[in-house]
């Protein structure tokens, strides 16, 4: 049994967790997996209804499940950083989900802005290191309102959260391997203007990648990553950075694969509870329209099959997600040739 939280969210979250969740027991039935679904109600509309944002109470109770998967949060009446503070980063914080994993992948038939790129060009995946960094709202401001103003935000990492991180990009990148990917892995740094925290993670990769005398790897500093990402994509298989530089460089990603429409995150613990969530937002300008893709909410549960290691169940999903795509006009929201059930319904046929 798999006891699963849904967190609907806010705007076109619901519309999204709704066809995930429809795909979700299809497969339940086909494969007996006995997934049992709890919503929970932590959102933006409840923040507005209640005040109330998520407790230490509610999200020790999180800890009791097996995963997460998350629609959306947000509302534009609510000040910026609320809710992505108090919500979605206190989770990732609280059950310690130190990876942001981000596949890139362009499925056959999906628009890419880049000329000439196939779909073996673009497959690799980015990992997010997801507890540090900037995010640790380590800083401060003073003398705010004078013309002295100071504001500080640092980017802090320990030897510990780096060597988990780079640790888990190599044993990733060997998994990868084992399915016939070449075995590399890149580090994005800055490690000529940032040389304290990415001399830390240049050694943990020389460190750990001792270990792993099967995987090449290689560096690549994150503003001439924008480059290659668009040049020559096809040069990754798994690419390690830091949490803000990976925020950056997979919303880039994400446009070369086709758009927000079809990207999935997963914020993983590989020893707790792991969460699944498209990479958009709420998009409320679809709220309601029945007019949202889907697809990503959907690989975000593709990849939460993956993680639960039903690989069996994730292969079904993903080819059924691939034979979908190929019928879609567009992945963009209203473009798609088809309403938001209807990719859910289709999805859901595909799987046989
Ligand atoms: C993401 C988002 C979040 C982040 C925001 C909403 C806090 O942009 O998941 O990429 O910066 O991590
Ligand atoms: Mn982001």
């Amino acid at each position: 049994m798999y006891k699963i939280a849904l967190i609907n969210g806010d705007g076109t979250g619901p519309e999204v967790v709704s066809e995930a969740v429809k795909v979700l027991k299809t497969l339940d039935q086909k494969y007996k997996l006995n997934f049992q679904f709890t919503v929970l109600d932590y959102t933006a509309t409840r923040h507005l209804r209640t005040g109330e944002i998520l407790s230490d109470e509610e999200l020790e109770g999180m800890k009791q499940f097996d995963a997460i998967l998350l629609g959306a949060i947000g509302d534009p009446r609510v000040k910026p950083g609320v809710l992505e503070k108090g919500i979605l980063l206190k989770i990732r914080f609280g059950l310690d989900q130190y990876i942001n994993l981000r596949p890139v992948k362009l499925y056959e038939n999906v628009e890419t802005p880049i000329k000439n790129k196939r779909p073996k060009d673009i497959d690799y995946v980015v990992v997010r290191e997801n507890s540090g960094g900037l995010y640790t709202g380590s800083g401060g401001v003073s003398m705010k309102g004078t013309e002295h103003e100071v504001a500080v935000q640092n980017m802090i990492y320990t030897w510990h959260q780096v060597e988990r991180c780079v640790r888990y990009a190599f044993e990733y990148t060997r998994t990868r391997k084992a399915k016939g990917y070449p075995g590399k892995l890149t580090l994005c740094g800055k490690s000529n203007v940032l040389t304290y925290v990415f001399d830390i993670w240049e050694r943990a990769m020389k460190t750990v990648g001792q270990e792993f005398p099967d995987i090449t790897t290689d560096y690549v500093h994150v503003d001439a990553m924008c480059i290659y990402m668009i040049e020559c994509p096809e040069r990754f298989d798994v690419i390690v950075t830091e949490n803000l530089f990976g925020d950056i460089i997979t919303d880039l990603a994400a446009v070369t694969q086709g758009g927000l429409g079809i990207s999935p995150g997963a914020n993983i613990n590989p020893k707790g509870v792991s969460m699944f969530e498209p990479i958009g937002g709420t998009a409320p300008d679809f709220t309601g329209k029945n007019e949202i893709n889907p697809m990503a909410c959907i690989g975000a549960a593709h990849l939460m099959l993956a993680y639960l290691g039903e690989e069996k169940v994730a292969q079904n999903l993903e080819n059924a997600m691939k034979d979908v795509i190929k019928e879609m006009h567009s992945m963009a929201a209203g473009k798609m040739g088809f309403s938001t059930t209807e990719i859910g319904d289709k999805v859901v046929r595909a799987i046989g």
